[in-house]
């Protein structure tokens, strides 16, 4: 397949939580154009079923591909868990299809050899027991233990980030006994690192919290360097699409983007 590093790189997700990706490859990668995709008409996708995810994923994956893509990021664990597949057979030939879950079960091969491992997520990716499976095939010294947290979304979505409300729910997820005694927690929802912080602060700070998206766009830049895909000309302007207009999503995307974003929506889905 001839890729055109003067491609953009699509990243999708239900809704605000890819742009944590999405942010860290500006840091990692400032050259790279980024058309974004939040399905925020579909949000949640961590309580549909595995049908409707890749029905999902797939016609996002179009776009990018009209929109000559050189990759499709799903910058969501959820239809990483349950689309990947699918979804690289589907744009074979068209885009390299990346996920967000194989950078973090390598991070943890390659930084841990034993302990224990905790795992939030939405009800879609836990319940695929993606991440355990990986892991114990592959970090052989660690064990998984996992818990579903789908509060965290829409109170995201919501705008509860600081507040009394996010701090009660977090307590309340975190404060499972599975978890206790964790040496590092993966964020497996890409929402997550939004309240990383609170996360961090609810175990003292002494549990190292996994956060995907700087690990995922620090693999990105690996694989760009490898294919020879990295953008040689100055970036062009991002391009932020949703498939439905919400109150924050604008406002958190200008929190990270700190650049005036021309948001549009389009149906993709008539
Ligand atoms: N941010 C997504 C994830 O990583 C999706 C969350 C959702 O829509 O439920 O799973």
């Amino acid at each position: 397949m001839y890729l055109d590093p003067r491609q953009a790189i699509g990243v999708f997700d239900s809704g605000v939580g890819g742009l944590t990706v999405a942010h860290a490859i500006k840091q990692i990668l400032p050259d790279e154009r980024l058309i974004y995709f939040g399905d925020t008409a579909h949000l949640p996708y961590g309580d549909k079923s595995k049908d409707s995810i890749i029905r999902y994923s797939k016609e996002i994956g179009r776009f990018f591909v009209e929109k000559k893509c050189k990759i499709i990021l799903i910058a969501c664990n959820s239809a990483s868990a349950v689309a990947y597949e699918e979804m690289s057979r589907e744009f074979e030939g068209q885009a390299m299809v990346l996920n967000v879950i194989d950078p973090v079960v390598s991070y943890l091969r390659n930084n841990y050899e034993e302990g224990k491992v905790g795992i939030i997520g939405t009800k879609a990716t836990i319940n695929s027991e993606t991440y355990e499976t990986r892991i114990q095939k592959e970090c052989t010294g660690l064990v998984p233990v996992s818990l579903a947290t789908p509060l965290f979304v829409p109170m995201i979505e919501e705008g509860f980030i600081f507040d009394n409300i996010s701090n009660a729910i977090i307590r309340a997820y975190l404060s499972n006994p599975s978890l206790t005694n964790i040496d590092a927690l993966i964020l497996a929802c890409t929402h997550y690192p939004i309240i990383k912080n609170q996360i961090s602060k609810f175990f003292s700070f002494n549990v190292e919290i996994l956060d995907s998206a700087k690990i995922v766009a620090e693999e990105l830049k690996i694989i760009l360097k490898e294919k020879h895909l990295l953008n040689p000309e100055p970036k062009g302007k991002n391009e932020f699409y949703v498939s439905d207009f919400t109150d924050h999503f604008e406002k958190i995307a200008k929190m990270f983007f700190e650049e005036k974003i021309n948001l549009k929506k389009v149906n993709l889905w008539k």
